[in-house]
C-alpha cells in the first residue's frame, strides 16, 4: 500500500508519498556554506586568513560580524551547537580577555572605513554574560569597527536564563533583533530534552522585548523532538503565534549522536520518516494559514519583512547565521569554533577552548582549517545559494556573471534534476530552473544536485537527514 499526504502551504495542496520521503529523506548538508565544512582543511591556518582578510580591504566590501559566546548553564540533551556547560560562570572572564585579543587583532587587519551592516552573537548562550560584562564586550567591538548607522544587531537569547536587565541593556546598546529559543512548549518533551521552560517565563520576555522597542522579535522551534506528535506540537505553534513574532525559524531536529553524544539517550523515542513529516506538516500549515510565508529551509516570516521582500526581489543571501539579506558582505566569525567567510576563503577558530587560548597566547589568530575556493567551488557556491535563497536560477545570469555555458558546464547536473522534476521538485526550461512549493520541502536536495563533493562517498556520517 502506498502512503500518501497532502499537504497545503500557502494555498497549494501536495501530495507526499512515503516513496517520495524515502528517496529525498537523505543525509545532507544545510548549505551555510560551499563547499560545506567536512571539506576544509587544516593545512589553512591562520597565516592564511590574515592575507586573506588584508586582501579583502581592496573590495571595500561592508562587513558582518558574527560572535561566539559558548556557555550555557546546562546542557539541552537535543544541543548541537558548539557549547561549554558551567554552571559556576567562573570560566567567562578568561574567555572574554581571550575573545578581545582576537576582536583587537582582527580589527587591526580590517580597513576602518569598512561599514558593519550586521552584528549578532550566538552561542550557546550570550545571556551567560551579565549586564556589565554584555555592555563591555559590546562597546569593545563599537570601538573598534565603523558601524552602519541601519546595522542589524542581533543576539540569541534563552529565556530561562535572561533577565528584564538584560533585555533592556541589550536594547539601549543599540541590539535591535532578538532571537529566542522555546523548541517545544510540551512538558513531556520538555522533560526528556532536559530544557524546562514554562510559557509564562517566555511570555514575559517576548513582552519585555516587544515593549522595549526591538525591531524584531524572533522565536526558534524544533520540530521532531522526542514525544512530539502532530497535535502537541500545534499546539507549541499556536502559542508562538499567539505571541506573534516577526520570524520564526522552525528548525527540523538534527540528530547527529556520532558527534553529541547526548543526543544518543532517546534516539529510540523520535519521530521519523513520516511521523516526523506529520510533525513539520502540522506546523507548516499552521504558520502559512496564519499569514506566515515559508521562505524555505525551516524559515517563515511575515510578507512584508524584509526576508520574504528580498527573496522576492532575489537579493536574500545565505550564510553562517541562516537567511539575510546582507548580501555582499565578508563575515568575520569571532570567538572559539566561529566560521569566516571571506570573498573566496572560508576559515574556522578551534573547537576547543584550550586549543583556541593556545594559539592566541602566542599572538595567533585561533584559526584551526578553512579552504581557499577554486573557480568550480565559486560558481556552484552561487547556483546553490541562488537555489536555496530564491528558489529559481536564470542560466543567462550565470553565463554572463562566470563566462560559462550553463547547459553544457552543468550537463550532468542537468540530467540528474530530470529525476527531481519528474516528482515534482524543479520545473525545467531552457532558461530557468525554478522549485516547485514542494520542492522548497526539499530544496536541499535540490542543492545536492550541484555539490561535487558529495559524488564522492564518506567513510562515517556526516549530515543529518534533509527532513
Ligand atoms: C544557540 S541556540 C539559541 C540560544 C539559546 N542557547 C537557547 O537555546 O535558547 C540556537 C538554536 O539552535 C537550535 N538547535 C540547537 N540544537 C539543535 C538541533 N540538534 N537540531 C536543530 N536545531 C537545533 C535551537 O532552536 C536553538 O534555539
Ligand atoms: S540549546 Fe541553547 S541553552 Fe541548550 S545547550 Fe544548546 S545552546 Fe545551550
Amino acid at each position: 500500500m502506498v502512503m500518501t499526504l497532502d499537504i497545503t502551504i500557502q494555498g497549494e495542496t501536495l501530495n507526499v508519498s512515503q516513496e517520495l520521503l524515502d528517496r529525498y529523506n537523505v543525509p545532507g548538508p544545510r548549505y551555510t556554506s560551499y563547499p560545506t565544512a567536512p571539506e576544509w582543511n587544516d593545512s589553512f591556518g591562520a597565516a592564511d586568513y590574515e592575507r586573506a582578510l588584508r586582501l579583502s580591504n581592496d573590495s571595500r566590501r561592508p562587513l558582518s560580524i558574527y560572535i561566539h559566546l559558548p556557555f550555557c548553564e546546562r546542557l539541552c540533551l537535543f544541543c548541537g551547537c558548539n557549547v561549554v556547560i558551567r554552571k559556576k560562570h567562573d570560566l567567562l572572564p578568561q574567555y572574554l580577555e581571550k575573545l578581545k585579543w582576537e576582536i583587537n587583532r582582527t580589527a587591526e587587519l580590517i580597513d576602518r572605513s569598512r561599514p558593519v551592516v550586521q552584528l549578532h552573537w550566538g552561542g550557546g548562550t550570550p545571556t551567560y554574560l551579565n549586564p556589565a560584562q554584555i555592555e563591555d564586550l559590546f562597546l569593545y567591538v563599537k570601538d573598534r569597527f565603523l558601524f552602519a548607522p541601519d546595522a542589524e544587531i542581533g543576539v540569541e537569547v534563552d529565556p530561562r536564563v535572561t533577565t528584564e536587565e538584560q533585555a533592556t541593556v541589550l536594547r539601549r546598546l543599540g541590539f535591535n533583533r532578538i532571537s529566542m529559543g522555546i523548541q517545544d512548549f510540551n512538558p513531556v518533551v520538555q522533560q526528556t530534552v532536559r530544557r524546562i521552560q514554562p510559557y509564562e517565563q517566555s511570555k514575559a520576555l517576548f513582552d519585555r522585548c516587544r515593549s522595549l522597542n526591538f525591531e524584531s522579535v524572533n522565536i526558534d522551534l524544533i520540530y521532531g523532538l522526542p514525544h512530539q506528535t502532530p497535535e502537541s506540537f500545534v499546539d507549541s505553534v499556536d502559542k508562538v503565534i499567539a505571541l506573534g513574532p516577526d520570524r520564526v525559524a522552525m528548525f527540523s531536529y538534527a540528530h547527529v549522536p556520532w558527534l553529541k553524544k547526548q543526543q544518543g539517550s532517546f534516539t529510540r523515542l523520535i519521530p521519523l520518516g513520516m511521523d516526523k513529516f506529520r510533525i513539520f506538516r502540522a506546523g507548516i500549515e499552521r504558520f502559512t494559514r496564519e499569514g506566515y510565508q515559508y521562505i524555505g529551509m525551516d524559515h517563515f516570516a511575515r510578507p512584508d519583512d524584509e526576508l520574504c521582500v528580498a527573496q522576492r526581489n532575489r537579493t536574500l543571501h545565505r550564510n553562517f547565521q541562516g537567511y539575510t539579506t546582507k548580501a555582499g558582505s565578508d563575515l568575520l566569525g569571532l570567538g572559539v569554533s566561529s566560521i569566516s567567510g571571506v570573498e573566496r576563503i572560508y576559515a574556522q577558530n578551534y573547537r576547543d577552548l584550550k586549543e583556541y587560548y593556545a594559539a592566541i597566547d602566542q599572538d595567533s589568530l585561533p584559526t584551526m582549517r578553512g579552504i581557499n575556493l577554486n573557480d568550480d567551488d565559486v560558481i556552484r557556491r552561487a547556483v546553490i545559494s541562488k537555489l536555496l535563497c530564491h528558489c529559481v536560477i536564470h542560466k543567462k545570469e550565470f553565463e554572463s556573471e562566470f563566462n560559462i555555458c550553463f547547459d553544457s558546464y552543468f550537463a550532468d547536473e542537468l540530467a540528474r534534476l530530470e529525476a527531481l522534476q519528474n516528482d515534482g521538485l524543479v520545473d525545467l526550461t531552457a532558461d530557468v530552473i525554478s522549485v516547485t512549493m514542494l520542492g522548497r520541502i526539499f530544496i536541499r536536495n535540490a542543492g545536492m544536485v550541484f555539490d561535487r563533493y558529495l559524488q564522492t562517498p564518506k567513510d562515517r556520517p556526516v549530515f543529518s537527514k534533509t527532513l
